[in-house]
């Protein structure tokens, strides 16, 4: 339809009809037809639901064609609705969760995933995913790194934006056939809870805000992302959803984002817990000033709009305009002419699960792994060694991360099974439960049953068969709900009964290798020092199990990078490359000296860095050479490296280049990614490398928070990862 056919539309809609736009519906609320137990908690009536512009989580096209049908039907104005849902990591065929896909460090890979989940859920009827989250975090406390692109701006920025590019297609164009609109969240600065603990509040500066948090946002609105999403935390004390600053200064007029704000769940009623709204008049009043187009999930826009607009204290425009977005966005998918757009049940069972998106899927783990450790070589793996593998993952399906609800267990094969189907002299015993017996944790008992086992038997049966194997695949990890929304942790150590089987295995068979199947950073001091081998495997979804007997038996090799530090423990939390200097930076024993900004206890760097991860090869790079070493500001400088494969095998190096930028108007932290490149090689292969570095690269925000460069010393670092001490100088001049 004609934009200004909207306009002819929207002047014919009562003011009810045009506030029914800005209410969105969880599923529960229709239950065909009569209404739920929440909905009347909620005091919606009938005509409230009858007059919604959206729901949330219903999915499937035969169902969903049923449910537009009739909403269609009995709307005044015959409006289609929008249905919106959570396809975070992949709809049917979960790919490796976010933290995990950041590891690919390859956006390409991200965007192709995201295109296949796009087109399994178009075909069930879905219209809007609430995806990217590109909440940068340096976090590992909060359970939701699991869900965003890792610690880095650069890096988050351009994974964001594929992901929108891989749901939507085209920038601002129609999203058309087998795509989705992509809400972009958590708007903003979710990702930095204090003390880690889920929906806490956050403390940045503005500087640190700009800097650090809205890079990534950025990325996904310059990609064309159709929805953005408020944050539930309070930014200087004001909850996102009714912070006009952030909503219009920033989101809207700073970073140009011209499309629908939706609240995430209930959080206009939650204005109340805040204790900045004392009624849901106020928190209505507040929302849709500072910009909040939908209200998913609460009664507060449907039963307090009207009365405000009423009584004079909330302009019709403001309506009107919100409205408009969310018939605009109707409009983008091409809801008017084609209400049901992708819904097809044949589609349905062509593509959920395809051949075609298993591949991918298994694709995409295998780019997603790290190899954290591999002594002695003791990975890739013989097809002739004896092999026992043991842990509470060896027969584990639930690999697709905490926001997979969508997708069915039964699709994913466990490490038991792919390591059978690959043909390996593989035994195997679980060895122990995946929690602490007795662990009281609801929400994961609902879903997995605490195993049963008699611990003692067996630890036994599995020390027997680990001193009969020539090799130990050792599958451990944190629970799959350890992890996502509302998982917040204070310890980040594996359970005490893995700890103790690691021990007391590798003490019977040291050729111990160690899988790690988790949704953050953990504490991995144990694991280091009592395994030969560690393979971070995340949740590396359907197909991750196949994709890591691909890499174990090495018909591929690892390449994954992190993409977030792992810390030596949460005492140092939050650690991360990119920080400042300090006036008494440290680098030398942490045992030995004081008065510095230093640990008594424990050195300052991570345990694992970000960047890093080993394959089955070894890289050299020759010195940085620029082609240059003064720069003015209308120049490109350009920095090479020439990489060579000293190995025996083929391989693909992520090659990083950092920035310092010495001296300037305000601290700058000691490094940051400015540009990234894979390059595989074969043994023996050397190739140049080289990067172009503009003057934009180089900008930050000045001491008088402009976005600028300043002239001055910066060095260039190219290396494997954050520690590469491969550097160049060169100056920026006028
Ligand atoms: C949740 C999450 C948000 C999600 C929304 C809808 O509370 O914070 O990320 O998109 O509700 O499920």
């Amino acid at each position: 339809m004609k934009n200004e056919l909207l306009q002819d539309l929207l002047s014919q809609m009562s003011l009810e009809e045009k506030i029914g736009q800005l209410v969105q519906l969880p599923a529960s609320f229709l239950s065909e037809g009569n209404l739920t137990g929440p909905a009347l908690e909620m005091g919606l009536s009938r005509q409230d639901i009858r007059l919604a512009g959206s729901v949330l989580s219903v999915i499937g096209a035969e169902k969903i064609c049923r449910i537009q049908k009739e909403y269609m039907e009995n709307h005044p104005h015959h409006i289609p609705l929008l249905f919106m849902a959570d396809i975070i990591n992949g709809y049917r065929t979960v790919f490796p969760i976010p933290l995990a896909q950041g590891c690919s460090f390859d956006p390409g890979l991200a965007e192709k995933c995201a295109a296949i989940a796009a087109e399994e859920a178009a075909a069930s009827g879905i219209h809007v995913t609430f995806s990217p989250m590109a909440d940068l975090s340096r976090d590992p406390r909060w359970g939701r790194v699991m869900e965003g692109t890792g610690e880095d701006p650069c890096l988050n920025r351009r994974m964001a934006a594929a992901l929108v590019r891989g749901y939507q297609g085209e920038e601002s164009g129609p999203i058309g056939p087998g795509r989705l609109a992509s809400c972009l969240k958590h708007f903003a600065g979710y990702g930095a809870p204090v003390a880690g603990r889920d929906y806490n509040t956050v403390e940045l500066s503005p500087r640190t805000l700009r800097e650090d948090y809205l890079p990534a946002y950025q990325g996904a609105v310059d990609a064309g992302c159709a929805l953005v999403m408020t944050s539930f935390n309070t930014l200087d004390r004001i909850p996102s959803a009714a912070n006009r600053w952030l909503l219009q200064d920033i989101l809207r007029r700073e970073m140009g984002f011209d499309g629908v704000i939706i609240s995430d769940w209930a959080a206009l009623h939650e204005m109340l817990a805040h204790g900045i709204a004392s009624d849901h008049a106020e928190a209505a009043l507040k929302a849709i000033t500072a910009g909040v187009d939908i209200d998913m999930a609460s009664p507060v826009y449907c039963r307090h709009l009207k009365e405000l607009v009423e009584k004079g204290l909330v302009p019709v425009s403001l309506i009107d305009e919100a409205a408009l977005r969310v018939l605009q966005l109707k409009n983008r998918l091409g809801l008017f002419e084609n209400p049901f757009k992708d819904a097809d049940t044949a589609a349905e069972k062509e593509k959920l699960l395809s051949p075609a998106h298993r591949a991918a899927a298994r694709e995409c783990a295998e780019k997603t792994f790290v190899l954290l450790k591999n002594e002695d070589a003791l990975l890739p793996i013989h097809p002739d060694t004896s092999i026992a593998c043991i842990g509470p993952y060896v027969d584990n399906r639930l690999l697709d991360g905490s926001w997979s609800f969508f997708a069915d267990d039964q699709d994913t094969a466990t490490l038991r099974e792919a390591l059978t189907q690959a043909g390996c002299r593989a035994s195997f015993a679980p060895g122990c439960s995946l929690l602490d017996p007795g662990t009281p944790l609801i929400a994961f008992q609902k879903k997995v049953s605490p195993d049963t086992m008699d611990s003692e038997q067996a630890l036994q049966e599995a020390l027997a068969l680990a001193r009969r194997s020539e090799k130990v695949i050792l599958a451990l990890g944190e629970p799959r709900d350890f992890s996502g929304e509302a998982a917040s942790r204070a310890d980040l150590s594996l359970p005490d009964c893995q700890l103790d089987l690691l021990r007391q295995i590798s003490a019977v068979n040291p050729q111990v290798i160690v899988l790690l199947f988790c949704g953050r950073p953990l504490d991995l001091r144990p694991v280091q020092k009592y395994a030969k081998a560690i393979l971070l495997a995340w949740m590396p979804g359907t197909e991750g199990a196949h994709a890591l007997a691909d890499i174990l038996t090495g018909r591929a090799a690892p390449s994954g990078r992190l993409a977030m530090s792992f810390p030596r423990g949460v005492g140092q939390v939050p650690v991360h490359y990119a920080h400042l200097n300090t006036g008494r930076p440290f680098h030398g024993d942490y045992r030995t000296e004081r008065f510095f900004s230093k640990y008594l206890d424990i050195p300052n760097d991570p345990l694992y860095p970000f960047g890093f991860g080993l394959t089955y090869t070894r890289f050299a790079y020759s010195p940085v050479v620029l082609d240059r070493t003064e720069m003015k500001k209308d120049e490109t400088l350009h920095a090479s490296v020439t990489l060579t494969n000293t190995g025996t095998r083929a391989g693909t190096e992520t090659v990083q280049l950092y920035i310092r930028d010495v001296s300037a108007s305000v601290a700058r932290p000691v490094r940051e990614l400015k540009d990234f490149r894979k390059v595989t090689l074969n043994p023996g292969e050397s190739r140049e490398v080289t990067f172009a570095v503009s003057e934009s690269q180089l900008r930050f925000y000045t001491l008088d928070m402009h976005f600028a460069s300043e002239p001055g010393a910066f060095e260039i670092f190219i290396g494997s990862d954050s520690t590469a001490q491969n550097c160049a100088s060169f100056r920026l001049t006028e």
